[in-house]
């Protein structure tokens, strides 16, 4: 159920967005949209950006500014996500942008880092920052099993949400105010570009269950009624909270 009140103090600011014109990074636009909240939606496609930010203006949002930036390149990037937002705190901060190369070359690692980890953490600081000024706001990080499964050769994407997982963790724990809400989202999986190239690369994958079961927009619906108002960890497919607890269990 959407919590009003919440939603009516959230859009005191405004809602920046990754990974906006992917697959379930868009479906969490169209609801924050249908919410009538003013959207600020990165990706790195100008003329794509532009397109969505006339869509969601009709689905509801009140103003949707886009913001082309490639996230293996944080610099500036405080500055870019500022003016953008045109001197609005930000209020709601919903990381949905990955990447996972796969490769595990040092340009790779660094790459994948960069936008997995390194620019995430420096937007959920910036947006905290903001939101300890208000006193109140919503971070959500979009989070993977890869970050706690690992794999042998060590991905940007593994290590990037396992870190990403530790910095959402730490300001939890550091958080005072009871209106900050800092939560990571394990989506389960979703067919998309990220998961599709994922499947390729990794030939083991297909042989066993992995299969999407829900869709980005039925996601998207359930972080919205569920996540917001909450820190924590969400796990959104049962199969996957099973092997989040083992892995508490198990020695290494
Ligand atoms: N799909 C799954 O099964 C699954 C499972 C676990 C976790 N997740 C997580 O869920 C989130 C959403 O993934 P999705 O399935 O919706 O994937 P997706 O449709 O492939 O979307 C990925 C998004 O990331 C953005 N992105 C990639 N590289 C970027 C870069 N260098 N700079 C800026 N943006 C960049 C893409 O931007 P462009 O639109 O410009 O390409 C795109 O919007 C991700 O954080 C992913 O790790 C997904």
């Amino acid at each position: 159920m959407i919590d009003e009140p919440l939603i009516q103090d959230l859009r005191q600011g405004v809602a920046v967005i990754t990974g906006a014109t992917g697959t379930l990074g868009r479906e969490l636009a169209a609801e924050l949209a249908r919410l009538h909240f003013d959207l600020v939606l990165m990706g790195r496609d100008p003329h794509a950006l532009g397109q969505l930010a006339e869509w969601l203006r009709d689905q509801g949002a009140r103003t949707a500014t886009s913001l082309a930036w490639n996230l293996a390149d944080s610099t500036g990037l405080a500055d870019a996500v500022r003016q953008t937002a045109g001197e609005r705190p930000i209020s709601l901060l919903a990381h949905c942008a990955g990447a996972d190369h796969g490769s595990s070359d040092a340009t790779s690692l660094q790459r994948d880092l960069s936008i997995n980890l390194h620019a995430p953490a420096l937007l959920a600081d910036m947006a905290l920052q903001d939101m300890q000024k208000t006193r109140s706001g919503q971070i959500i990080l979009l989070s993977s099993n890869m970050a706690l499964l690992g794999e042998a050769r060590g991905s940007g994407y593994s290590r990037g949400k396992a870190g990403l997982e530790r910095v959402a963790r730490t300001m939890i724990s550091d958080n005072r105010e009871p209106d900050i809400h800092v939560l990571v989202v394990v989506p389960g999986l979703i067919d998309s570009p990220l998961f599709r190239a994922g499947l390729a690369r990794r030939p083991a994958w297909q042989r066993h269950f992995l299969k999407p079961r829900q869709t980005a927009a039925a996601l998207a619906r359930c972080i919205v009624e569920e996540g917001l108002g909450r820190s924590g960890l969400m796990v959104m497919d049962p199969r996957h909270r099973v092997v989040r607890w083992m892995a508490g269990i198990l020695p290494r």
